[in-house]
């Protein structure tokens, strides 16, 4: 498998402030690694302070959630591709669901803004999915691929074999019913095999992600399934350590057993505080055995130790083996309270970092969607129909200079 893509949509939320907390915070969870790419999509306002908080970390990369297809000119309140580019955008989503369905952008308009990135020297992360209306009508494949060839359209094969795409179906964005890996496959494998007669044959670089209320809790399972080489998520990616537990997941078995995964994906005191509990449970199991002996409960444990009667002393068979016990139980009940002390000032210290993927058990529910409530619900919910049939008013011609 390709190395996994983690993109965070963080639509239209984190200020400036809250921007750089969040980057600060991730990044002490998140240390550099060669084997997963991750992008971040700030707003377009708060860009400027995640570009800061990430100078030091050339290995996350940065895109922007929308762009005009023009260069330049009079379009208020937009932002063209050059924009992005110069504020140090390598990435741009066009055809987000929400871009279509809230905004009424046409396909043409994301056939242009794909050319405007290209020319402009930005990746476009292409988003295609279908509405609900449109799955429960069996018209999945036909609406994803026509939204496909409609944003690559504008551009030669070469440079569409540089894109990458998001199949998001709009049913399962913000709604915290995602696609099962099985549904996101079958889409992605008919994505790969129009992307291979689109781009004559050279299709497997086009990495194609998935999208739609993806969380920690099904993050793995996804990512494990055929064709799927990334996630975009929008809600879940707006708490630090929550996107941090996400990104450091890996799909398949191997990942379970590697060691050195499991170093690199957990801070000193992750591991510290977890030696602390296995500690703690071997000491309380040494307790319990050894006040059950001296209690004469321990009979059948004794007996089992080639005892011939139920007490204790039949194990040990002497005076000695009971002060041992007395003394094994002091010993054990005082480390018991030393290591409480202990893990209690190392759980203070510093939380945990994020567990890695495949410590999360298989079928662990999906946690809520993390998306924060706004005066009309969630940001994510889009209303369920198709884009309009015409096509948006023609923008107006830019100012001559
Ligand atoms: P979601 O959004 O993860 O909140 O469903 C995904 C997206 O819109 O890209």
């Amino acid at each position: 498998m390709k190395s996994p893509i983690f993109a965070a949509n963080w639509k239209m939320n984190h200020a400036p402030a809250d921007a750089t907390a969040f980057i600060r915070s991730f990044l002490a969870n998140f240390g550099k690694r060669q084997d997963r790419s991750v992008i971040f999509f700030p707003p377009a306002l708060s860009f400027g302070a995640v570009v800061g908080a990430l100078k030091d970390r050339p290995d996350i990369q940065l895109g922007v959630q929308n762009i005009h297809w023009e260069d330049k000119g009079a379009f208020t309140g937009e932002n063209s591709a050059p924009i992005a580019r110069g504020a140090g955008a390598k990435y741009v989503l066009v055809g987000h669901s929400e871009r279509r369905h809230v905004f009424g952008e046409t396909e043409e308009q994301t056939g242009k803004k794909v050319a405007a990135a290209v020319r402009a020297g930005l990746t476009p992360m292409v988003c295609v999915g279908e509405t609900l209306a449109q799955r429960e009508a069996g018209e999945t494949e036909q609406v994803v691929l026509r939204q496909l060839r409609a944003a690559l359209s504008t551009i030669s094969s070469a440079q569409a074999a540089d894109c990458l795409v998001a199949y998001e179906p709009v049913w399962a964005i913000g709604t915290g019913r995602n696609a099962t890996p099985a549904d996101a496959s079958a889409v992605h494998a008919a994505i790969r095999a129009e992307l291979h007669r689109i781009l004559e044959g050279g299709s497997l670089a086009v990495p194609i992600l998935y999208g739609g209320s993806v969380n920690r809790g099904n993050a793995a399972d996804l990512l494990a399934a055929p064709e799927v080489e990334g996630l975009l998520v929008g809600g879940a990616s707006l708490d630090a350590e929550g996107w941090a537990s996400i990104v450091l997941k890996r799909s398949g078995w191997l990942s379970r057993l590697s060691f050195k995964a499991y170093l690199r994906n957990h801070s000193r005191t992750a591991m510290f505080t977890r030696f602390l509990v296995i500690l703690l449970i071997i000491d309380s199991i040494v307790l319990v055995t050894a006040i059950l002996l001296q209690a004469g409960k321990g009979g059948g444990l004794a007996a089992s130790f080639g005892g011939a009667s139920s007490s204790s002393d039949s194990l040990f068979g002497t005076r000695q083996a009971g002060n041992l016990l007395t003394k094994t139980s002091w010993w054990a009940g005082g480390l018991f309270i030393f290591l409480a002390f202990i893990l209690q000032i190392a759980s203070s210290r510093g939380r945990a970092a994020p567990t890695s993927v495949l410590d999360q058990a298989v079928g662990t529910p999906p946690a809520a969607p993390t998306a924060p409530a706004t005066g009309t619900g969630s940001q994510n919910v889009v209303p369920l129909q198709t884009a309009p049939a015409t096509p948006a008013p023609a923008a107006p011609a830019p100012a001559k200079p």
